[in-house]
């Protein structure tokens, strides 16, 4: 979203258009903007064979993910329901990588069958999944590498008291497993969390990867995962991917000419590819000033942006009705009743009621885990692409609400 002349403008569509054209609240994702970063990290890895499975959490709109694919990206999904939505948004099982968590192991047999990358987080299911498939179906294995990365404990998943991957420390039971079924390993893979901005984190993945691949004859690629934290705020500090990948690069292609020949190398970036494309439009409902504090609040919540509630997560905000007047410290508030602080204590240029409000980096974990909390509806979704708005989920409605409701005689 930038301000030319007066207007703060998605493309060449004024944000302010889009408010009054689709309702509030409603987000909005800048198709150019993901295509950017996606081909600023394909860029930064431009020489090794990268593959790029965005990560179907951050945002599973069908049509941002008929974009990816359109653009060259392959999917990383951790549900069944997510590589169903890849499949339908045309991503070949092939392309899809499925890194399920203590999901039932029936979910692992419906993704054998419709042919996808299966990675395994257990020893109890590597078992499983080798005592029932042998050699004829290969697999990934997600290590856990005791690296403590990312923003906060809640969005880290590779240190040693995390639930995800089998540690390194296992190594020898994984390879007892991998022998006694002949399990085809054609995958290493970690991810470590999110918000990550020191390249060292991947630096040192990169070294037990080295160190334990050569205990696998059948790989095919090295999944590094991702977590590459953007900028929310001004000055923040986020990963330098064109360092990264001057870095990764060099010891990648030395690693592979140990190794006998040239793995693809796969990253899994959820939050880099949409984050910032993406802007929660919200009207204000109501200024409340009291002794202490001046609240402005909107027609959205924590049912719609959970991110600040959940991490203190910090999103910029910007009046866009009123991008040049005084400023002024808000707090800004949600609709819901709970207390669902968006931003305290922050500077807007003055705030009426009915102004649009923006809430910036949204495009990642903002729609997709919004829910219906207070019985309110989610939201409606837009695309801005080749400078047109166009509309990509409707707003919910009652009938939503009711879907699946049993009213039974009482
Ligand atoms: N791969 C796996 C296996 C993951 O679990 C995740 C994210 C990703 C890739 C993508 O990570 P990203 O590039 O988006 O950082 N809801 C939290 C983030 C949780 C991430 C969960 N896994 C947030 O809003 O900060």
């Amino acid at each position: 979203m930038e301000l030319r002349e007066g207007s703060y403008f998605i493309q060449n569509v004024k944000a302010l258009d889009i408010a009054e054209q689709f309702g509030t609240p409603v987000y909005v994702y800048d198709a150019n903007k993901i295509l950017h970063q996606l081909n600023t990290l394909k860029t930064a890895f431009a020489d090794v064979d990268v593959k790029i499975k965005y990560a179907v959490k951050a945002l599973s709109n069908l049509s941002i993910l008929r974009l990816l694919k359109k653009n060259g990206s392959g999917a990383d999904v951790v549900s069944i329901q997510e590589a169903h939505l890849a499949l339908k948004a045309g991503f070949l099982p092939s392309e899809i990588m499925f890194s399920p968590n203590c999901a039932d192991f029936s979910e692992i047999e419906e993704a054998v069958k419709l042919g996808l990358v299966i990675n395994i987080d257990n020893l109890p299911f590597l078992k499983k999944f080798g005592a029932k498939y042998g050699s004829s179906y290969p697999c990934s294995i997600r290590l856990n590498p005791h690296i403590m990365a990312g923003g906060n404990i809640k969005i880290s998943t590779g240190h040693s008291d995390s639930k995800f991957g089998i540690s390194v420390h296992q190594l020898a039971q994984i390879l007892d497993v991998v022998k006694q079924y002949t399990i085809k390993i054609e995958g290493l893979h970690i991810h470590t969390g999110s918000d990550i901005t020191e390249t060292d984190v991947f630096l040192k993945m990169a070294d037990i990867f080295f160190s334990v691949a050569h205990s696998f004859s059948d790989l095919k690629f090295i999944d590094f995962g991702s977590g590459f934290k953007v900028s929310y705020k001004e000055g923040d500090k986020v990963m330098d991917v064109a360092d990264l990948g001057v870095k990764l690069t060099e010891r990648f292609n030395i690693f592979c000419k140990q190794y006998g020949r040239n793995l693809e190398l796969w990253f899994e970036p959820g939050k880099f590819i949409v984050s910032e494309s993406g802007h929660l439009l919200a009207k204000t409902t109501l200024i409340k000033s009291t002794p202490s504090t001046t609240f402005v609040g909107v027609n959205t919540g924590l049912n719609h942006l959970l991110r600040p509630m959940m991490y203190d997560a910090y999103h910029h905000i910007l009046n866009i009705s009123n991008p040049t007047g005084e400023q002024h410290v808000y707090t800004v508030v949600g609709y819901i009743c709970e207390t669902d602080t968006i931003g305290a204590g922050r500077k807007l240029n003055e705030v009426s009621e009915g102004d649009i409000l923006a809430i910036k980096n949204a495009g990642a974990y903002g729609f997709s885990m919004a829910s219906n909390y207070n019985s309110r509806l989610r939201p409606a979704e837009v695309l801005v692409i080749n400078d047109e708005a166009k509309l990509i989920r409707e707003r919910e409605n009652f009938e939503d609400l009711l879907k699946g409701q049993v009213e039974i005689d009482l």
